[in-house]
């Protein structure tokens, strides 16, 4: 008969990639039940449901149980619990992560990556929240549908609006008219973007994703003070004049210590829709070379496309309209790596806070 503690030995040979660790000593094994007739069962909880690497740690543990002797089937179910890190923010308490996407220039696709981003980790199934905090070019309510908008619930509180996969948001776009034109400073604009965080009833979310205004001034850097970040995410075009303002943000985050979760470069390159030839149009190489000299993640390079123009023109972006296309497979696979990344994030946090503790 094969013994539990026979189980959790040959687990202890299974080890997460990323977090460098195996799946015993990381609390990932759950749950592991042996019938009479040699049929194992591994419960195993993930740090996140959009996990980069379930495929190859279902292998795996079913490589190493099914060579016990006695083992006739292996069953694994994986679920998911995201890890909260203890100093998030008492009136979000509900939030686990909050990832700020942020970039130097305008223009660059940040909303377009924030919101398909979002849209990603919810097709993997995670509660995903998404804040549009660029008070300046509230575009998220023009780029995303609203199937509910958001409603005062009595108090001061707020109902967000309800999107495709019932992932929350909320923009300024939805409480200010059009029109009026948004002059507010640094502290206003944080003000703001603290009500929307705070007095909006996010409820439960793995992930609460926020769109920052561009750039270096006033407004991106009182934010990324306000806001609890587990991490940013920077956005870039391959061309040098927008590299070099990333790298100046991506500077400034790095002496507020928020932690870089990784780059994304969008516009990389076109793929001709007729014939298939890929140009790159604003050069090719300058982000991953900048990547690689500052021990920096790409965590992905996005090509120009017109449907990623088009869906965002017509409120069904692109993962959501067509989830089985080239982008949309970039875009899935850029957010297992954001939440890959934030799980590391996450467990070097509560390692050095319970090291505090001690
Ligand atoms: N990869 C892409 N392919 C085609 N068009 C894109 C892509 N990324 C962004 N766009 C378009 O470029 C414009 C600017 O993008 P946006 O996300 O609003 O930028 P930002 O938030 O940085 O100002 C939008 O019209 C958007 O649809
Ligand atoms: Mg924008």
């Amino acid at each position: 008969m094969v013994s539990r503690e026979d189980v959790l030995n040959v687990l202890k040979n299974v080890v997460d990639p990323e977090l460098k660790a195996d799946i015993v000593s990381l609390g990932f094994v759950r749950d592991v039940s042996i019938s009479e007739d040699g049929v194992v069962v591994v419960r195993l909880e993930l740090t996140t449901p959009a996990c980069p690497f379930r495929v190859v740690l279902e292998k795996n543990v079913r490589e190493v149980v099914s060579k016990i002797p006695g083992v006739r089937d292996v069953v694994v179910k994986i679920g998911a619990q995201v890890p909260h890190l203890p100093s998030v923010s008492e009136k979000m308490l509900g939030v686990k992560n909050v990832i700020a996407v942020a970039s130097g220039k305008g223009g660059v696709g940040k909303s377009t990556i924030a919101v398909n981003l979002a849209l990603s980790l919810a097709l993997k199934n995670a509660s995903v929240g998404l804040l549009d905090a660029d008070v300046y070019g509230p575009t998220i309510p023009k780029m995303l549908d609203v199937i509910r908008p958001p409603f005062p619930i009595g108090g001061d509180k707020i109902e967000p609006g309800l999107s495709y996969l019932k992932m929350k948001v909320m923009s300024m776009g939805m409480l200010i008219p059009e029109e009026a034109p948004v002059i507010w400073r640094g502290p206003l604009v944080a003000k703001a973007v603290q009500e929307m965080l705070e007095r909006v009833e996010w409820g439960d979310l793995d992930y609460l994703v926020v769109d920052l205004p561009p750039g270096t001034g006033d407004a991106p850097l009182t934010l990324a003070q306000t806001i609890p970040l587990t991490g940013v995410v920077i956005v870039t075009t391959p061309q040098e004049a927008a590299l070099r303002i990333a790298l100046k943000s991506l500077r400034m985050f790095m002496k507020l210590n928020v932690e870089i979760i990784g780059i994304i470069e969008n516009m990389s390159y076109f793929i001709c829709p007729n014939c298939g030839t890929r140009t790159e149009i604003f050069g090719y190489g300058n982000t991953m070379k900048v990547c690689r000299e500052l021990n920096i993640p790409l965590l992905g390079e996005v090509p120009l496309a017109p449907e990623v123009r088009e869906s965002g023109d017509t409120g069904r972006p692109i993962v959501i309209r067509d989830p089985d296309s080239p982008v949309s497979k970039e875009f899935l696979a850029i957010a297992e790596r954001v939440a890959g990344r934030v799980s590391v994030i996450v467990k070097k946090k509560l390692e050095t806070e319970s090291k505090k503790e001690a």
